[in-house]
């Protein structure tokens, strides 16, 4: 196979790097000085050309040519760098040698002079991920390197390096590439490689890079390769929807399933393969209106075009959501599109989004009804389904700890329903034992009772003393769990107003959510990582 485009196309000189001004002309001046630190961090996002431009500097300390033209291109010593047999020129991938072993025999070997250039250049790629001895280890190198050692530190997350060893670096941080500058970019390989391209079809790509250059030149490459001379934009489109579409759908059972972990991997994913991330999230917004489209309806009749697997999957993913659930998703990605216009950082619209797609549901549980032994999502009316929730105080929706025991969401077959409507006074009677005289009382008033998979309604006329009494969580709790005792099966007790008891038929399953010395670890993310802040929820907080 022909060499990979964006490998063929690494800039061997730092006229031909495209951005990162101030990198290139501090460099310059260092060499033209004389003043090349000994070590350098190139901090910054995959792909703009941190270690294209480490070799360049390798180049120019080694290249054999007169000052003013280093580095030459030409010369013996550029030849070899640029073939990657250069033996003074190390190149180090810290994600596989990252033990304090590795960084050791880098040590012992810094010390031996350079066998054909002037320095011994190291580049420590993904310099974050060595061990804390191997930083150690490093450091000691960094305090007393030999004069004829250069090192180029190169890492994508800067943060996880310790400070001692930034301060003996002179540190540059890469930026992103804008949509211009790489379109610019992708229409000289274009040319140079005797092909045509649609401008919009290399902006399209632009965009979708999110500033990384070689992503950009590989979906060029994936274009070209296709086979016709001109790249267009719907050929761009239709290579861009069809890397988004499986994870679409990955995204939307990642939210089904509460796993925000999950979803949060999966958009550092879209970014690391180059998706345009608002373009994702018109996907995602499109994907859960079919969901609603199904819960809403029952059948699949209002959704076309869409292949037979995608329908199915909307089907089973619409059982695993509340309507309300689905219709708050929708409002927030809908609200990311607006939100990643412009943003410095990518990909957090969409990242908040998830996480309050999935947290706002726990909130919605409470408001809906009042909710005894799971914090199980019940079904509002459709005009309060979606209050506009911004990270709620989630502490407040978690449900009880006793949840754990009883979450296994069972059919509350018609046995056990039998069981309750004829047996009832004898379940009250256990209420009577085992909980307060007022409990029981009020348990006495239910005029009617209605089950669902896993839940099951009471009804209390229009006695709302009685209701209230119920409805406080530690005693809907606690009944809850001598029913699901009694019956042997886990179930959720929702207590409404009126004759009648209306349980919702559609099945119910939860998680609760992992948690951790009463920290959520989804919380702490959004705070620490996100700098989102907890809000007061007033609709959460309103119920007792
Ligand atoms: N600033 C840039 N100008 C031109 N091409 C670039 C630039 N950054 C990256 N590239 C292209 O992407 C490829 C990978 O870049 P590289 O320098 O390895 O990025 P990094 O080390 O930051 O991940 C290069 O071979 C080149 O084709
Ligand atoms: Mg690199
Ligand atoms: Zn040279």
């Amino acid at each position: 196979m022909a060499q990979a485009l964006y490998r063929k196309w690494r800039s061997q000189t730092f006229d031909e790097l495209v951005g990162q001004e101030h990198v290139i002309q501090t460099l310059r001046n260092a060499l033209r000085e004389g003043r090349v630190a000994h070590a350098y961090l190139f901090s910054g996002p995959r792909g703009t050309g941190k270690t294209s431009v480490a070799r360049i500097l390798a180049k120019a300390l080694n290249c054999t040519a007169p000052e003013a033209a280093r580095p030459c291109n030409e010369c013996p010593t550029c030849v070899a760098i640029t073939e990657g047999r250069m033996l003074d020129l190390i190149e180090i991938d810290a994600a596989s040698n990252n033990s304090v072993d590795d960084v050791r025999e880098l040590r012992d070997k810094v010390s031996f002079r350079p066998s054909e250039g002037r320095y011994k250049v190291y580049i420590i790629d993904e310099v974050h991920m060595l061990s804390p001895s191997a930083f150690n280890a490093l450091l000691k190198t960094l305090e007393e390197p030999p004069p004829h050692a250069r090192f180029v530190l190169a890492t994508t997350e800067p943060h996880k390096i310790p400070a001692t060893i930034i301060s003996r670096c002179q540190r540059f941080d890469f930026r992103r590439l804008s949509v211009p500058e790489i379109a610019h970019h992708l229409s000289e390989i274009v040319t140079a490689e005797g092909f045509t391209a649609e401008p919009e079809a290399l902006a399209a790509i632009g965009r979708a890079a999110q500033g990384c250059m070689r992503d950009a030149i590989s979906l060029l490459d994936q274009m070209l390769s296709y086979g016709s001379d001109a790249v267009t934009l719907t050929q761009v489109q239709q290579a861009l929807g069809a890397v988004n579409a499986q994870a679409v759908a990955s995204l939307v059972d990642v939210i089904t399933h509460r796993d925000t972990a999950a979803g949060l991997r999966l958009i550092q994913q879209l970014i690391l393969e180059g998706a345009s991330l608002t373009e994702f999230c018109h996907q995602v917004v499109e994907h859960l209106r079919g969901v609603m489209l199904l819960q809403m309806t029952g059948n699949a009749d209002l959704i076309t075009d869409l292949p037979t697997e995608t329908v199915e999957q909307m089907k089973a993913q619409a059982e695993r959501m509340t309507q309300p659930m689905t219709l708050h998703a929708i409002r927030r990605f809908g609200a990311a599109i607006d939100d990643l216009k412009g943003g410095y950082q990518p990909q957090l619209p969409l990242e908040l989004a998830l996480i309050e797609a999935i947290q706002g549901e726990r909130s919605l549980a409470p408001v809906a009804a009042t909710v005894g032994a799971m914090a199980a999502p019940v079904a509002p009316p459709l005009s309060s389904a979606a209050p506009s929730v911004a990270l709620p105080t989630v502490a407040e929706t978690l449900p009880p700890p006793q949840a754990a025991e009883t979450r296994s969401a069972q059919p509350l077959d018609e046995a056990a329903a039998q069981k309750i409507r004829t047996r009832w006074k004898e379940f009250t009677q256990i209420v009577r034992q085992q909980c307060s005289q007022q409990v029981w009382a009020a348990v006495n008033t239910v005029r009617d009772l209605d089950f669902g998979d896993n839940v099951i309604a009471f009804a209390f006329g229009n006695n709302q003393f009685t209701h209230d009494i119920v409805s406080k969580p530690e005693t809907l709790e606690r009944v809850a769990g001598l029913l699901s005792a009694w019956l042997g099966r886990p179930l959720t007790i929702i207590c409404q107003m009126g004759e009648q008891a209306v349980a919702p038929k559609t099945k119910i399953t939860t998680t609760a959510p992992a948690r951790q010395n009463g920290e959520d670890p989804l919380v702490t993310y959004a705070m620490a990582d996100l700098h989102a802040e907890l809000l007061p929820n007033p609709e959460v907080d309103g119920v007792t």
